[in-house]
């Protein structure tokens, strides 16, 4: 009840939304009668425990609720965007490595049906971290992970990469084959210092490998209005990135530890909590911006 409280204490934000913007009513999701080719977004930040992850498994849950076709892709050796989904990785086969290393390995081998409707899984393991430098000799190194995802593009409307806190080559790999980019912040001060390089290397993609990339957002994760702190955070952001933050900020709560123990979604774990309403919204507001079909 105090959180209540203390979060109501700051007259203005409800009616203006945490981003000092006044809150957009984003349109219900168009039903799609068709499906394909999926938009494919890299979920991007150097700096570890941003959010990627979480981000990702939510604002997938919520796009595949409106009946998107979701392919996630854990980009990560840690495989916790596996392990979020529910599976175990060290019982996988087929992971993405596989796919990026052997081109005969088909990538709907490696891909996993997951328990909730609408989304699939291309998981990854600890397997993953040797990818790096392995792939340095490849021919055209940093197009590996788009060749292969060209092979199921048709089979789904949007693919979320997890990518892990680097900007090694795997993140360019995901930079290359993406459409667009969101970058994940955690509200506090000492992340908004790892967004120039981030946005560095996104223009060095964007100049040598995909001219096309864009930016379709930055999202403020973990933000607790009641500290002055995160409202500062923020403000710069927004004095940095003007619209292309996202109005809908995900605030703090232990909920999404709580669904990642479940290895659930939020949006199925604790489907009435604000946690959950915040990425719907999210994905609402993506398709509005034209981020998703
Ligand atoms: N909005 C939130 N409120 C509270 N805790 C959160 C929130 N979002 C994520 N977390 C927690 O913060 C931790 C880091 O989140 P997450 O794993 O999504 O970050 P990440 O950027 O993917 O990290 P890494 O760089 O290590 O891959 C996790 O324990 C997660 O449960
Ligand atoms: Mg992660």
């Amino acid at each position: 009840m105090s959180n209540e409280q203390g979060a109501t204490a700051f007259a203005g934000e409800d009616v203006l939304g945490p981003t000092g913007r006044p809150l957009t009513e984003f349109p219900e999701p168009p039903v799609l009668s068709s499906h394909g080719p999926a938009r494919i977004i890299a979920m991007v930040n150097q700096k570890g425990g941003v959010g990627k992850t979480t981000s990702t498994i939510n604002l997938g849950a919520a796009l595949a609720e409106s009946g998107r076709r979701v392919l996630m892709v854990d980009f990560d050796p840690q495989g916790a965007l596996s392990a979020g989904l529910g599976t175990n990785p060290h019982e996988l086969d087929m992971t993405v490595y596989n796919v990026l290393m052997d081109r005969k390995v088909d990538i709907r081998d490696a891909i996993i049906h997951t328990d909730v409707e609408n989304i699939d899984l291309l998981p990854a393991n600890i397997d993953l971290s040797a990818a790096e430098v392995q792939l340095v000799n490849e021919v055209a190194r940093e197009q590996v992970l788009a060749s292969a995802l060209r092979k199921v593009e048709d089979d789904y409307d949007v693919v979320l990469i997890d990518c892990q806190p680097s900007l090694g080559l795997l993140t360019v790999n995901a930079l290359t084959a993406a459409h667009g980019v969101i970058i994940p912040l955690i509200c506090e001060f000492f992340a908004l210092r790892a967004v120039a390089l981030l946005v560095e290397t996104i223009d060095k993609v964007q100049d040598r490998l995909n001219p096309g990339l864009q930016v379709d957002g930055v999202l403020a994760t973990m933000y607790d209005a009641r500290t002055l702190h995160a409202r500062e955070v923020l403000a710069r952001l927004v004095e940095a990135f003007g619209d292309k933050v996202f109005e809908t900020v995900i605030k703090r709560t232990i909920k999404f530890a709580d669904a990642s123990v479940a290895a659930e979604p939020i949006t199925s774990y604790a489907a009435n909590h604000q946690g959950a309403e915040s990425y719907r919204r999210l994905a609402k507001e993506l398709i509005a911006r034209g981020g998703s079909p």
